[in-house]
């Protein structure tokens, strides 16, 4: 570092490093956003942002609740994807042609799904599509927060999309508030996320699932 006050600060090597990094990621994130704005959507996952909440599932956990809800709702069904951002993804990826999927979210970077792209936030549970009551045949949702404000309201969203079937995948200390909002019982697979979490997450369902009850 230079002592005199005239001279531009300079950083140090790490620091230097470290912003060298951050621009790297973002001239990713850029390319991929500009990517998936262009068609090309098959590796469109954005960087997680902690200050959103975003926990993104691993394979193994998008593919088992991809699967367990193209099983429920057959190959021409209706699903949504509330909150959940990469198994809407997966979802995009295998569903068959008639099969409908939605994903309701906050955050815009996930306006490059177009029409299956709908804003969401909990904070306003009904502010959606009229046309859309009861008209999912299954609902998957992951709730920013573990806190009952935010389940409460949720599960206002998810009593209006949903016909009957509903997948939960939260906190596992939330266990008695879903069971007191949704009436959703605990299933033996455990959702994981890329990046470790620290907390039990949980699965839960209002049926009998046996994809979902074996881990
Ligand atoms: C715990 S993460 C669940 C993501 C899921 N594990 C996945 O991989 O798709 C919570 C999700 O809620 C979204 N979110 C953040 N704030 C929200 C809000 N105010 N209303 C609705 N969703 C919100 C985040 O963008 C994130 O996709």
């Amino acid at each position: 570092m230079s002592d005199s006050d005239d001279d531009p600060p300079q950083l140090s090597a790490a620091a230097m490093a470290a912003l060298q990094e951050f621009y790297t990621e973002q001239a990713d994130e850029d390319r991929k956003l500009k990517e998936a704005q262009t068609g090309k959507l098959e590796d469109f996952t954005p960087q997680e942002n902690w200050q959103l909440s975003q926990f993104w599932y691993d394979e193994a956990t998008a593919t088992r609740l991809a699967d367990e809800a193209l099983r429920v709702v057959g190959s021409t069904g209706r699903i949504a994807c509330v909150s959940s951002p990469t198994l809407y993804r997966k979802l995009r990826d295998v569903k068959p042609d008639n099969c409908t999927v939605k994903c309701l979210e906050f955050d815009d970077r996930f306006q490059v799904y177009g029409e299956d792209f709908q804003f969401y936030d909990y904070r306003e549970p009904l502010k959606l599509p009229a046309d859309w009551k009861n008209s999912f045949d299954i609902v998957v949702v992951d709730p920013p927060f573990l806190n009952e404000e935010c389940l409460c309201k949720t599960a206002i969203t998810v009593r209006f999309l949903a016909k009957d079937k509903i997948i939960l995948c939260t906190g596992a200390v939330m266990e008695e508030v879903v069971k007191k909002l949704l009436n959703l019982k605990v299933c033996v697979f455990q959702p994981r996320h890329s990046n470790a979490l620290q907390n039990e997450f949980r699965c839960f369902t209002n049926y009998d699932s046996e994809l979902l009850d074996k881990s």
